[in-house]
């Protein structure tokens, strides 16, 4: 028979929520994050992987889609001179609200619907392509993994979707992407969109995470698609 402690209490959070509350209070990332008033620990990835891939520079115009709470949007802001005389901008969309930010227009919609899609072009300025296109969206997360990573896939295929359209063919685009069922294609789908593409996993990335950034460079001619 089972044997259980006396006073035993049912636990009111799951092994797995208790576990990421650990981690979350423990993690050194959250803590500099808070430090540095950065919105979250994931600002630190985007950091690092300019640290590599050298993508930043000010006056850039840079697309964030998945952007909210506002972590990327924030650094990246700040890179490139968002919201200065002279200085880039950023144009952000995610499905849920995120606070103003000096430099970042901001659009909430959903990105895999044609209405999200034609606001942030519309955003963009007429005929306007990006010099950097970001990707940090993610499904919530349904627990059914096949489904989960089919989802995040089609996200993956939405952002470089977008940057063939919206991109300048000497741009970037970095975008996050889950190691599983679809990822050897999607790598390939890069390789054929892009000339140099690399994959970076920083150290802000948990390891047991699955997930990795492709870094896609110079658009291949053919793959450069009308804005219409
Ligand atoms: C990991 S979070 C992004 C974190 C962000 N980069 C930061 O630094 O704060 C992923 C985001 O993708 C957004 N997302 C997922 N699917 C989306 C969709 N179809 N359209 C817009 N945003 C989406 C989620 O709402 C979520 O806020």
């Amino acid at each position: 028979m089972e044997r259980k402690p006396r006073g035993h209490v049912k636990p009111t959070r799951s092994v797995s929520s208790n576990r990421w509350m650990h981690e979350h209070v423990t993690d050194p990332y959250v803590q500099e994050a808070r430090k540095r008033g950065y919105r979250s620990r994931a600002a630190f990835k985007i950091l690092e992987i300019d640290q590599k891939a050298r993508l930043l520079r000010r006056g850039m115009l840079v697309v964030d889609l998945g952007a909210a709470p506002g972590g990327w949007s924030q650094v990246v802001a700040q890179r490139i001179g968002g919201g200065e005389h002279g200085g880039g901008r950023v144009v952000a969309v995610d499905l849920l609200d995120m606070a103003g930010l000096p430099g970042v227009d901001f659009v909430r919609a959903d990105f895999s619907t044609d209405a999200g899609l034609a606001e942030v072009a519309r955003r963009l300025g007429p005929g306007r392509r990006a010099d950097l296109v970001l990707s940090d969206m993610a499904p919530n997360i349904s627990g059914i993994g096949a489904a989960d990573q089919a989802r995040s896939i089609g996200l993956a295929e939405l952002a470089l979707d977008f940057a063939r359209r919206f991109l300048k063919p000497d741009g970037a685009l970095v975008v996050k992407v889950f190691q599983g069922q679809g990822f050897p294609e999607f790598l390939k789908q890069m390789r054929a969109s892009f000339h140099d593409v690399k994959s970076h996993k920083p150290k802000a990335s948990r390891d047991r995470s699955a997930e990795v950034f492709l870094v896609g460079r110079q658009l291949r001619e053919d793959s450069v698609e009308s804005t219409e």
